[in-house]
């Protein structure tokens, strides 16, 4: 019999019991043994189906022998980090979701867990069930990971597909991903593109082997977005959505060598790329490789029972000799803002065309009526900045190529 801890019984928490119970007998055939939540660590007692296994009480966790794996869903940093860096010290194996206790504090904590030659496994942190760490680590591991992008926080996603489908409000939008259990415990990290931000980071470290500091990633979510720029973007062809990318770059693109950048921002992206149409809580996550080329994985991207189901999948890797351990540098130099890349803009100004191609040059017209939204050339995100200074600028939006 193996047996866990579960810290926090949140969404994502109670996905974890269930899926033991659900699948108790497809996990005891694969693990050779079955598998049991033995303790549950909560903040409030509340009546449940589990009530009995609950404790307030980290000490019983934390001196529990029989408990080889601990699932931390508590979220945030503080209570998180000093539970999980214990958990480890007493050589206990864990499992997380939380993003921000990895985009902060992973590096410091996978390498307490090399030492203590155990395992710290993340895969629900980014894509809630999309299998995305694990394959980039290990089925790609032939290849230099020159770039990962996609859509990665299911709110936000769920937020504009129902506002472009329905013509939900905003508000309304966020109450229901709320009710469906998608939203952070504060929502302004998915709508100010925060959580999204911290997925990034975790996929660069991982990506390029050094760690990328939340605090130096620009992030910018979809509280500024308007639903006239979306309706000017469809009927040219586009879908805009929210992206985090993080970029390997070097001198064939201007940088020097071994450098990187990532940023969170709405982009418009060409309705014929296949990440243009996913909606709803649909994450995807665009990985290339400089053999693979592109490989882009896609599924839910929050929500109780997926991000649950790569929780309970980490825990049975704890338990068996699956795997291969994720490491990175903490060395962050090599950090370059991300203003830095060319790209394709999209702009809605408050003025003629004139006044665009005086400061643009050459630029696509998609509307004009009384306002100009209109594509520049390829630019970087500072020279276009610039050149918009004396335009009377409505929107401004990254376009993906
Ligand atoms: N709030 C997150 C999202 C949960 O909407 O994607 C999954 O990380």
């Amino acid at each position: 019999m193996a047996e866990i801890a579960v810290m926090g019984l949140g969404t994502v928490g109670t996905g974890v019991v269930k899926i033991i119970s659900d699948n108790a007998g497809i996990i005891s055939k694969k693990l050779g043994e079955p598998l049991q939540v033995r303790t549950i660590l909560v903040r409030r007692f509340r009546d449940g189906p589990y009530r009995h296994l609950c404790t307030d009480d980290f000490s019983k966790i934390e001196n529990d022998p029989a408990i080889r794996v601990v699932v931390e869903t508590i979220g945030g940093v503080d209570a998180a980090y000093e539970y999980t860096r214990r958990c480890l010290e007493a050589g206990k194996h864990v499992v997380t979701a939380n993003k921000q206790l990895i985009a902060e504090r992973g590096c410091e904590l996978l390498e307490l867990a090399r030492k203590k030659n155990i395992k710290y496994l993340f895969e629900a942190s980014v894509g809630g069930g999309i299998p995305i760490l694990h394959p980039m680590l290990e089925c790609l591991a032939a290849n230099r990971i020159d770039e990962v992008y996609g859509i990665l926080n299911g709110t936000t996603n769920y937020i504009l597909t129902r506002m472009v489908r329905t013509g939900a409000f905003f508000s309304d939008a966020l109450r229901e991903a709320q009710r469906r259990g998608y939203a952070e415990a504060d929502p302004t990290a998915d709508v100010d593109g925060i959580d999204a931000g911290r997925k990034i980071c975790v996929l660069g470290d991982l990506a390029f082997g050094h760690q990328i500091d939340p605090e130096s990633v620009p992030m910018e979510g979809i509280s500024k977005l308007s639903l006239r720029d979306v309706k000017i973007a469809n009927r040219a062809g586009y879908r805009i959505k929210l992206l985090g990318r993080a970029l390997r770059l070097g001198p064939e693109n201007g940088f020097e060598s071994g450098s990187r950048t990532a940023y969170v921002a709405p982009h418009l992206i060409p309705e014929s790329m296949p990440i243009a149409n996913v909606e709803d809580v649909f994450n995807a996550i665009v990985v290339r490789g400089n053999a693979v080329g592109e490989v882009m994985f896609y599924g839910r991207g929050a929500g109780e029972m997926p991000t649950a189901s790569a929780c309970v999948s980490d825990v049975m890797e704890c338990l068996s000799s699956w795997g291969e351990a994720p490491l990175w540098s903490p060395d962050v130099s090599g950090f370059e803002n991300p203003l830095k890349l060319r790209c394709r803009h999209y702009f809605r100004i408050e003025g003629s065309l004139t006044d665009a191609a005086m400061a643009f040059g050459q630029v696509e017209v998609l509307s004009e009526d009384g306002e100009t939204a209109f594509l520049t050339e390829p630019v970087t995100g500072l020279d276009a900045k610039k050149r918009a200074e004396k335009l009377n600028v409505l929107s401004c939006l990254r376009v993906l190529s």
